[in-house]
């Protein structure tokens, strides 16, 4: 293999590792915990179901969020103006409905309760969650949203198998009542698929790109390598 043939091998698997990075998901265990026997277990990571396409999903999400979680939660990153634009919900509605918080569309999505009382109120500020799902990934944030259970012992009467003693209540707990498990999963997941999107916007554009990009890049390899094999014919 010549210099260039390498250097171009090495440009293709350069970018195959970079849009694979992106996407990689969390994997393994979400969580340790002791069951009943004393017995240490690890929880394993439920499959978030990411899909930016489905703009019902994401809708339905960003009405989660600003429902259930804006309330303590903010989103500094992300403007209400974004979503109506992004999510195609017209911005009449965004107003009415998901600016729960602010009452200018141009803003962005901050807590309705200042952070720094509440940490006084629950022992721990509520972080931002406009990178949550990057920072975490989208299952351990799923797995996180559906593994709430009833702890007697903790001030909310709730803990998390993934986070151990939250001191964030099962805020979804009446939603969780009401539905039925597979219910309530989707409604999770769209929540989460919402999140997702916040943190980065573009992530689907960027896979489809990087996807017709290697694609063009090996494409581009042929006549490359035949060029390249022209030119050095007559030098030994
Ligand atoms: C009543 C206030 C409150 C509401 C409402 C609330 N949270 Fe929280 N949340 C918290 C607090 C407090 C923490 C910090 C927990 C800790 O560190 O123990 C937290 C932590 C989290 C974390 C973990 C952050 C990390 O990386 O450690 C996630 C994820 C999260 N919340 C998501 C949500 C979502 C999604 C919603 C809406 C369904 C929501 N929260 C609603 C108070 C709230």
């Amino acid at each position: 293999m010549n210099t260039l043939t390498k250097y171009l091998t090495g440009l293709g698997l350069g970018a195959a590792l970079t849009l694979t990075a992106g996407t990689a998901m969390a994997e393994g265990a979400c969580g340790t915990f002791t069951n009943a026997d004393g017995v240490v277990e690890h929880l394993a990571c439920s499959t978030a179901p990411i899909d930016f396409t489905n703009k019902g999903s994401l809708q339905n999400g960003a009405k989660m969020f600003m429902n259930y979680c804006a309330g303590c939660h903010s989103a500094k990153y992300v403007r209400h103006s974004r979503i109506a634009k992004d999510l195609e919900i017209p911005p009449e509605l965004v107003e009415k409905y998901l600016m729960v918080t602010t009452d200018q569309i141009g803003d962005h999505i901050n807590a309705e309760i200042d952070p720094e009382i509440q940490a006084s109120w629950f022992g721990a500020a509520p972080p931002d969650l406009s990178l949550e799902s990057r920072l975490r990934g989208d299952d351990w944030v799923y797995t996180y949203l559906l593994s709430f259970y009833e702890d007697p012992s903790r001030p909310w009467g709730a803990n998390n198998l993934v986070l151990a003693n939250a001191a964030m209540p099962h805020v979804l707990h009446n939603l969780q009542e009401d539905l039925s498990k597979e219910e309530f999963e989707t409604e999770v997941g769209d929540l989460v698929n919402f999140m997702a999107w916040m943190a980065e916007p573009v992530r689907h554009d960027r896979q489809v790109i990087g996807f017709f990009v290697i694609i063009f890049l090996l494409v581009l390899l042929i006549p490359v390598y035949l060029l390249n094999k022209e030119f050095w014919k007559d030098i030994k």
